[in-house]
């Protein structure tokens, strides 16, 4: 037999719907925010990826499905999905038309990462990329978007946010962390020493403990931004208090992707293992130039979609089992049950079955809907004015008087 390869997973029956009612969620509240569905290639050239998302990131240093095609081209699977629409939309020379263009989408990404829960090598995304709008407002109406979505979707997060400044306080930024960690090397992990040549920002963000206990007294960028950095910082904070919406301000969130400047944000959750983001975005004002185009300014994010659904199924789960399911064992007492059922259905969800079957049968339908009481009619039952009841929460059963029904469950 042949199975899928390690780390990518099929969608089907409820996993079809989940992703499905995500989708759907999603666009509808983007189209409300003007945003537009475009679907770029899947396979790119690796250049493009190299230059984007960064030569040092870990997707591009690790985690590429890389290959040379039948023509000689080195390709690439996409792991996100910023570069291809970015790509797009130079090719296009939208960039040389000016004015404000804001797309989503949504598909597969691959990323050769090692398979764990909520952590696939071809999982999904739905994200939205704005184009040619520089103001703060819609960093925060793109957040504010994910937090709707969010919030619809009955999704509990902490949001935090930075600013990585910009090309003008970043690179001074940058030389007083490489100055105050290169006091510290010898507690460095291997990765952070390469870090400190190739992108020492990302050291920020290690998870190793002796990395954390060096830079609990490093200088933190959100001291040294300049005055444009700062005030638009302010101004994104202002906004989202003004619209309810709690955040974090973590000075280490610096993404995995080399494109961000100014606003960088995650949207975390406990319930998918410690502290993992669901979703995450930011500024990438300098990327369209960087491949090619005219100069840009661009924001957006992308959600991870079997994130969100891990939660949905966990959720599903806890809910409670709700209504009544009624039925009978012989098709002379589905009268009856169809009085009772109609009784029990101006206080209580209530589902009446018409067929007779026999009581484990009726019981498996009852259990797959989620109901929470059945309820169930026999000659022997009938004769002496009873139905069978079961709680199927809590596994009670028993026989109950028909007059007293609705006092006793
Ligand atoms: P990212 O943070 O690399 O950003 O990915 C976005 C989301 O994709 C993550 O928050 C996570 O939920 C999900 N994700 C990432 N890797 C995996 C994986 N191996 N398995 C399952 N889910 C995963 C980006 O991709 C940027 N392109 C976002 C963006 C759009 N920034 C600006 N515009």
């Amino acid at each position: 037999m042949i199975n899928a390869l390690r780390g990518m997973k099929d969608l089907l029956e409820n996993d079809g719907k989940l992703y499905k009612f995500i989708i759907d969620t999603c666009e509808k509240v983007v189209k409300n925010y003007g945003y537009e569905f475009c679907e770029v290639p899947k396979l790119e050239e690796t250049a493009l990826f190299k230059r984007s998302v960064g030569q040092s990131s870990d997707i591009v240093g690790k985690e590429m499905y890389q290959f040379i095609d039948k023509g000689g081209n080195d390709v690439c699977l996409r792991p996100e999905g910023t570069a291809g629409v970015v790509r797009a939309f130079i090719e296009n020379k939208f960039d040389r038309a000016g004015g404000v263009r804001r797309y989503f989408y949504h598909g597969s990404m691959f990323r050769y990462e090692r398979p764990q829960r909520g952590r696939l090598r071809e999982f999904h995304q739905f994200g939205v990329e704005c184009f040619g709008e520089a103001s703060v407002y819609e960093d925060a109406s793109v957040i504010l978007m994910l937090n709707e979505i969010l919030n619809t979707l009955g999704i509990k997060t902490t949001l935090k946010i930075n600013s990585l400044g910009d090309t003008q306080c970043m690179p001074i930024y940058k030389d007083k962390l490489i100055k105050f960690v290169q006091n510290n090397t010898e507690n460095l992990c291997q990765d952070c020493l390469r870090r400190l040549q190739t992108n020492p920002i990302r050291i920020l963000d290690c998870k190793n403990e002796n990395c954390q206990n060096i830079l609990q007294n490093a200088p933190l960028i959100t001291d040294n931004l300049n005055q444009i950095c700062n005030d638009d910082f302010n101004k994104l904070q202002e906004i989202l208090k003004a619209n309810q919406v709690d955040f974090q301000i973590d000075p280490k969130l610096v993404r995995g992707l080399d494109y961000y400047c100014k606003t960088a944000f995650e949207f975390v959750s406990n319930d998918i293992g410690s502290q993992s983001a669901v979703a995450g975005g930011g500024r990438y004002d300098k990327l369209c130039e960087y491949l090619g185009g005219k100069s840009t300014p661009a924001v957006g994010w992308a959600m991870g979609i079997e994130r969100i659904m891990e939660i949905l199924r966990q959720q599903q789960k806890e809910t409670k089992r709700q209504g009544i399911y009624i039925c009978a064992l012989n098709s002379n007492l589905i009268d009856e049950i169809y009085k009772i059922g109609k009784m029990l259905r101006k206080n209580y969800k209530t589902e009446i079955s018409y067929e007779a079957k026999s009581p484990n049968k009726h019981l498996n339908i009852a259990d797959k809907k989620g109901f929470e009481i059945f309820l169930c009619l026999g000659e022997d039952e009938f004769s002496q004015n009873q139905i069978w009841y079961k709680n199927l929460n809590n596994k009670d059963e028993k026989r109950i008087s028909i007059a007293n029904l609705e006092s006793e469950i």
